[in-house]
């Protein structure tokens, strides 16, 4: 876009009514999200500590706390780690980048991130940082680049309109496979089983679906052998 723009997870205003997204058009899909989030984690042996990464608000955050897993949330925005921390109080929430994160070697089981890595500008190395800290997997929920709503993102961002995703860059499966590969080269890994969700419901499709097109959101991880 030639110009520099600050991106909108700097803006307070902002992110003062992120959550209120997931009480309004995204209800439905936060459900399906969740579903799919955890059928992931699940393919994980014995799960317990998780760091999500740009963790924004903590939405998912709460979620996996509520779900008995001990979490920590790090994000590079502290307005939004702001207001992640007003709706819990007693959360555990880092300003970090994912690029270098401020944890020891092998502390978590696994590395999560949701809806965040699309704003990351070096994936090999927020991989690695993963592999780092993490001793049993990475678990990723993406907005799937071969679906509608991620195309009408695109379409928007070439246009001028959509100053949510000019500094996005959005994966397909494939894509983000090979990130995942490339940056783990030489590790011993295997990809969980992946699928996608939340498609638009003139598909009929519901659930989690093995296609890799048409979900706007697409869920895929690794487990370390
Ligand atoms: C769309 S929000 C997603 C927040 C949360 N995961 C959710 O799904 O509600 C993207 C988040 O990624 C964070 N982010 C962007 N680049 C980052 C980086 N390099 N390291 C850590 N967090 C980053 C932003 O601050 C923002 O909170």
């Amino acid at each position: 876009m030639g110009k520099e723009f600050t991106p909108w997870y700097f803006n307070p205003e902002i992110a003062k009514v992120y959550e209120s997204f997931y009480e309004g058009k995204y209800k439905e899909a936060d459900i399906q999200e969740k579903k799919l989030l955890k059928f992931l984690i699940d393919q994980i042996d014995d799960v317990r500590e998780v760091l999500e990464v740009g963790c924004g608000t903590g939405h998912f955050t709460r979620w996996l706390h509520s779900l008995g897993y001990k979490v920590v949330g790090a994000d590079i925005s502290p307005v939004m780690l702001s207001v992640a921390r007003e709706l819990w109080k007693e959360g555990n929430f880092v300003n970090a980048s994912a690029e270098s994160l401020p944890f020891e070697d092998k502390s978590f089981d696994v590395v999560l991130y949701v809806a965040c890595l699309e704003y990351m500008k070096d994936l090999s190395q927020v991989f690695r940082e993963a592999e780092r800290v993490a001793r049993k997997g990475i678990v990723i929920g993406l907005m799937n680049k071969w679906s509608l709503p991620t195309i009408r993102r695109i379409i928007q961002v070439k246009l001028g309109k959509n100053p949510y995703y000019y500094n996005a860059r959005f994966y397909s499966l494939p894509e983000i496979k090979r990130e995942l590969s490339n940056a783990l080269k030489g590790k011993n890994f295997e990809f969980l089983d992946w699928r996608c969700a939340v498609f638009p419901k003139i598909f009929g499709i519901k659930g989690l679906v093995k296609i890799p097109f048409g979900g706007s959101f697409l869920g895929i991880g690794v487990k370390f052998k």
